[in-house]
């Protein structure tokens, strides 16, 4: 599963045969500039994910569903996970454990697949003290295998495990029947997801180790856009070539002939 939140980057991701595309809340700090993922709104999740569904993706779109759209009322997240599929939305993600069951059976019900998303969760960063590694010791870890057990009770149908120890992951994949996808959890997980701008290497910024840079978007960005600049100063661009002229006749009668 990689991350997309537009037409062109889900385009890219689809063309290169990446099973699943998420919508994530990370939107906020890649996109949209903010520093945690608490800003984004439903409306936020539900443009994105329109841009990323005309596509027609052959991956599944999964969409968060952003803090505070689960957390009040199971009418609320019913409606807001509506608002994500009328988006285009093939599933939605929610993140927490045990005491989200009664919104994700609320969902399963109103025929919405729910992806569980339990260990690190970004929205919790207040609650958590920070991005922290989470099940770290004997309790932390036999707690997020029986929560992974009741999410997949509930109905989830797959769970992202984020922040945890390669090990706990590898527990919890081994305790559910369904498929666990790992971001900072290790390689024993049945799937991966990174974050497409993560990936691509757009920010020059120091990344967390479970990231791997596939390629240098913003060095190669920055050093095309100079070259831009470096022509249109020096007015080798644009060439005649990349230039639209009048014909032979309308110049003339303009009194421009000889002049292109
Ligand atoms: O929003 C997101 O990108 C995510 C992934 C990190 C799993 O939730």
């Amino acid at each position: 599963m990689v991350t997309a939140y537009d037409a062109p980057g889900a385009r890219m991701v689809d063309e290169a045969g990446v099973d699943m595309i998420l919508v994530g809340d990370s939107l906020a700090m890649v996109v949209l500039g903010y520093d945690d993922t608490l800003q984004v709104t439903v409306d936020d999740i539900a443009h994105h994910t329109a841009a990323v569904s005309r596509t027609k993706p052959s991956a599944l779109i999964v969409a968060d569903l952003p803090w505070l759209s689960y957390h009040i009322s199971i009418e609320e997240t019913v409606k807001n996970a509506a608002k994500l599929i009328r988006a285009g939305a093939n599933a939605i993600k929610l993140e927490g454990g045990r005491r989200r069951i009664p919104m994700i059976e609320a969902l399963i019900s109103a025929e919405i697949p729910v992806m569980g998303h339990i260990g690190l969760t970004p929205q919790s960063i207040n609650a958590m003290g920070g991005f922290k590694v989470q099940a770290r010791d004997t309790e932390g870890a036999l707690d997020l295998v029986s929560a992974a057990k009741a999410l997949q009770h509930a109905g989830c149908f797959s769970l992202v495990l984020e922040g945890v120890p390669s090990q706990v992951a590898s527990m919890v994949t081994n305790s559910v029947d369904i498929p666990t996808i790992g971001i900072g959890a290790g390689p024993d997980c049945d799937g991966q997801v990174l974050v497409f701008h993560d990936l691509l290497g757009f920010e020059k910024k120091i990344m967390p180790k479970f990231v791997r840079n596939y390629a240098q978007f913003h060095v190669d960005g920055v050093s095309a856009l100079g070259d831009f600049v470096d022509d249109v100063r020096s007015g080798s661009f644009p060439s005649e070539n990349e230039s639209y002229c009048l014909n032979s006749e309308t110049s003339e009668e303009l009194g421009l002939y000889g002049a292109m």
